[in-house]
């Protein structure tokens, strides 16, 4: 027997094996390979998850491939670590030498056994190919003590021929047998149906473990696997996000959480810390350059986010409303409520929350009004969105600094001078400052009358229309602490639409500086 071999648990459940292909099957999607660097870091994530086997790549493919094989062999210390070969004696021997450093070495090996791929595509008869199935494994069995052996396009093999080529395979040494639905033809209850009669017939099924592989193309991949567990199978291969060949293979993510939250429909345990499943669908999507669907269970982003106000409201009121796993369980920080026009007034005072803002009733009639504005007008409405149609609406409230008079001595005989009386909260300060031209002295003055620590990051002058009347647009941005501000403002005057615009900054910042704290608007 293996070393993972499939067991009864303390539980009394029985316990099913992961056996990761993201590296061997995910990797041939069209377009999804991988370096060396990141399949390692692929495999190093997978095996921390606590996958059982790693399906490291097919040795005999490639350079790169015997290469990644043979190096995550070295380096992984908990996993099985796989390497496949096809029943000829070079490519077994190739995925020998590539797992021999591993702790726990599998050999890999498959051959096809349906009557449309052993006559189109092997060219073989049937009887030809029973003889390789034993020798393919014999010679494995030289190699390492743990064999998979699989029936490729197992789920159009003809029945009679498909238990004779199981029952050869475990005699010559193979300790899994995998049925794989290798074209994504099966449904739940034939796959479930092939492993209970091939359990049932053949004599010695109880010598090995068997295996699930499904594809997708149908969209029945997880389907069928669960299926597959139901008829007696104990490890199931898998990808993370499902990636592989076509539609891609059974996603790892979606089987480890079916099996967790629907316990009482599927039994078994598994030794994947669900946790990292975000994690992995992450760096996966990174370094094949595959991105996830937004709608895709357990890791799109869209997983566990609710925008329509009804779910919005339930999940306030109770997340069971509406999710039937958390977020923590798969990596997911928390719920997140995406602002709408579906979203209600409930979940957009607390977003509000969330962002640090406490706004009394009308505040917030006035700002849910104008987010749902926006979100007729735009198709996401983000976070900073939120933030700036709230500031703004403070803003205008709240306009605490304003400028009254403001005259400019400039000209060839400096220093330039700024003379700017401001409205400081209702009260008027007059002052007189110098600069290193106009815009300084204006900018100067401010500070005179109202001194703050923001710097300055962008100082931006355009005319709104042509000819020498036309309004200025001045944009000024200030920083502090981590967070800026922009504001904008448009006079015939370039250093009235300055001060002006300078000034709507220094507001917005300070409106920042007291979020959360509405009585303080309030009074300022
Ligand atoms: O889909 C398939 O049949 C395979 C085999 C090599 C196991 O990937
Ligand atoms: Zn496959």
């Amino acid at each position: 027997m293996t070393t993972n071999a499939a067991s009864q648990t303390v539980s009394g459940k029985d316990r099913v094996l992961i056996f990761d292909t993201t590296l061997r099957d995910g990797e041939q999607s069209p377009g999804a390979s991988m370096t060396l660097e990141e399949k390692l870091q692929v495999a190093d994530l997978l095996d921390e998850m606590g996958v059982d086997i790693i399906e490291a790549g097919f040795p005999i493919a490639s350079e790169g491939d015997f290469e990644a094989v043979t190096e995550i062999s070295r380096r992984v210390k908990r996993a099985t670590v796989a390497g496949l070969a096809r029943a000829g004696q070079k490519d077994i021997d190739r995925a020998g030498e590539a797992v021999k450093g591993a702790v726990r070495p599998r050999i890999h090996t498959f051959i096809s056994t349906s009557p449309v791929h052993m006559k189109h595509k092997l060219q073989m008869a049937p009887e030809k190919v029973l003889d390789l199935v034993t020798a393919s494994v014999t010679r494995a069995r030289n190699w390492v003590e743990d064999v998979e052996w699989s029936a490729e396009d197992g789920t159009r093999t003809e029945m009679d021929f498909l238990c004779r080529c199981v029952e050869a395979a475990i005699r010559a040494g193979a300790t899994t047998i995998n049925i794989p639905d290798t074209v994504g033809y099966t449904t739940p209850g034939e796959y479930a149906r092939i492993f209970r009669t091939v359990r049932e017939r053949v004599p010695n099924s109880d010598k090995a473990i068997f295996s699930v592989h499904c594809h997708n193309d149908l969209g029945m991949a997880v389907a069928n696997t669960l299926a597959g567990l139901q008829g007696g199978a104990r490890q199931i291969e898998c990808t993370v996000n499902g990636i592989g060949e076509r539609a891609g293979n059974a996603a790892l993510e979606e089987i480890v959480m079916a099996i967790k939250t629907r316990n009482d429909a599927f039994p078994y345990e598994c030794g994947v810390e669900t946790t990292m499943l975000t994690r992995a669908s992450k760096l996966v999507a990174a370094v094949t350059s595959f991105p996830v669907q937004y709608n895709k269970a357990i890791v799109g982003r869209n997983a566990f986010a609710h925008e329509s106000g009804i779910h919005q409201d339930g999940m306030l009121k109770n997340t069971e409303t509406y999710e039937i796993m958390t977020p923590e369980s798969v990596g997911v920080s928390k719920t997140s409520l995406v602002m709408g026009k579906h979203s209600g007034r409930h979940a957009f005072r607390e977003k509000l929350k969330e962002l640090g803002y406490d706004l009394g009733e009308n505040a917030l009639e006035d700002a849910f009004k104008r987010m749902k504005d926006l979100a007729d007008r735009k198709k996401h409405v983000y976070d900073e969105d939120i933030e700036a149609l709230v500031d703004d609406e403070i803003l205008t409230a709240h306009d605490g600094i304003k400028v009254v008079a403001l005259t400019i001595i400039a000209g060839t005989q400096g220093p330039q001078l700024a003379t700017l009386t401001l409205d400081v909260n209702g009260a008027h300060k007059t002052v007189q400052s110098t600069g290193n031209g106009p815009v300084d002295a204006c900018f100067n003055a401010i500070h005179a009358l109202v001194p703050h620590e923001a710097r300055l990051e962008l100082y931006q002058v355009h005319a709104v229309t042509e000819g020498t009347d036309a309004q200025a647009e001045v944009s000024v941005r200030l920083a502090e602490d981590g967070k800026s501000v922009t504001a904008k403002a448009a006079d015939p005057d370039t250093l009235v639409a300055s001060a002006r615009a300078y000034l709507g900054a220094l507001n917005k910042l300070m409106v920042k500086r007291l979020r959360g704290k509405p009585e303080a608007l309030a009074a300022g």
